[in-house]
């Protein structure tokens, strides 16, 4: 989905960062401390020049799981929509367990886009992750499901879940009730992956207070960087109040068309304010992420050998490489 005017010369009105020009926020200072995976051993750069405009890092193919369980939680993060959240989400989690990490994902958007993109009939289930919000009956045996895909299971979700902000008003610990339900699952899996909503309210606050990380997917058009400071600020309120280990994972731009100048100046201008965050694979427009959503499945087994699988499965290698498990 593009924004309305996206083609247009991008205004210099208040809000607007330039494409160009001195960096604006000091983001790459913050990213060099948070970068996830210190310890782990650099690796060789190519000689091409990847769609970042860097030299594409030679991340090697992963190894077997050397760490099994206490997962690392990641909330899949922008207040925006239709900037590749939840396609983002599906496919790097599918292609995380095709190199034999056992993922789960979580549906936190009431719209229940994730679950209906594994294929799951949403509306009828009974059991879902609202119950887990909000009934203390529910256990999340209950609301677990496995997928089609091998290693890769869910908690899956559907408009009830539109009441829970509401519902978790009034409850103590509100902002941790999603990281105590998750909590006796942790150690079955290596990575659980939270697709959040499109706003910054309390099911995201919930994602961002039990996560050890963000990773924000960002559709490559200019009015996607406007909205990235208010993010960072989110993610930093929560990091000093509610959960101090929460990093920023990095930046996977989306909707990436290589041939388009606007396309380009955006991921420079990414870039250059938010440095190394930014992971080398970009995800290049293609409308098979949208047919492979209505078929019900990943990319990566709808049509394993397209360039959007092994986009998220680049990306996978990068997160594998980043954090070392
Ligand atoms: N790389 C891409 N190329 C083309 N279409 C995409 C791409 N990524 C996502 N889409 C489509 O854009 C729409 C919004 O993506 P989605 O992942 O649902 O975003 P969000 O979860 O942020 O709202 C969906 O129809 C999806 O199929
Ligand atoms: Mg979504």
């Amino acid at each position: 989905m593009t924004t309305a005017g996206a083609a247009q010369e991008p205004p210099r009105s208040a809000g607007a960062q330039p494409l160009s020009g001195p960096r604006s926020q000091p983001y790459s200072e913050a990213a060099a401390e948070t970068l996830w995976g210190t310890g782990i051993e650099p690796v060789p750069e190519s000689a091409e020049l990847g769609p970042t405009g860097r030299p594409l890092r030679l991340v090697p193919d992963p190894p077997p799981v050397s760490h099994q369980g206490d997962a690392l939680i990641v909330a899949m993060c922008n207040q925006k929509g239709g900037v590749g959240k939840t396609t983002s989400t599906i496919n790097l989690g599918a292609a995380l367990a095709e190199y034999g990490r056992r993922v789960l994902l979580v549906d936190l958007d009431p719209q229940g886009a994730l679950s209906a993109g594994l294929g799951v009939a949403h509306h009828d289930l009974d059991q879902t992750v609202h119950n887990l919000l909000i009934g203390s009956r529910t256990s999340v045996d209950d609301v677990l499901m496995s997928t089609r895909v091998e290693n890769l299971d869910l908690l899956p979700s559907n408009i009830d879940l539109s009441a829970a902000e509401i519902q978790l008003v009034n409850e103590v610990g509100r902002e941790q009730t999603l990281g105590r339900a998750l909590e006796p699952v942790r150690g079955n899996y290596d990575y659980i992956l939270i697709d959040c909503q499109p706003s910054l309210g309390l099911l995201t606050v919930n994602a961002l207070a039990c996560s050890n990380g963000v990773i924000i997917p960002m559709e490559c058009e200019y009015f996607s960087l406007r909205g990235l400071a208010l993010l960072n600020d989110t993610v930093e309120k929560v990091r000093d109040r509610l959960n101090p280990r929460l990093s920023l994972y990095g930046i996977v731009v989306t909707m990436f068309d290589s041939r388009l100048l606007h396309s380009r100046q955006v991921m420079a201008r990414v870039v250059e304010v938010f440095g190394d965050l930014v992971y080398d694979t970009a995800i290049a427009r293609t409308v098979r992420f949208p047919d492979a959503s209505v078929a019900g499945e990943p990319i990566t087994t709808w049509a394993p050998k397209s360039s959007g699988a092994e986009a998220y499965r680049a990306m996978a290698r990068e997160v594998i490489h980043r954090s070392g498990r």
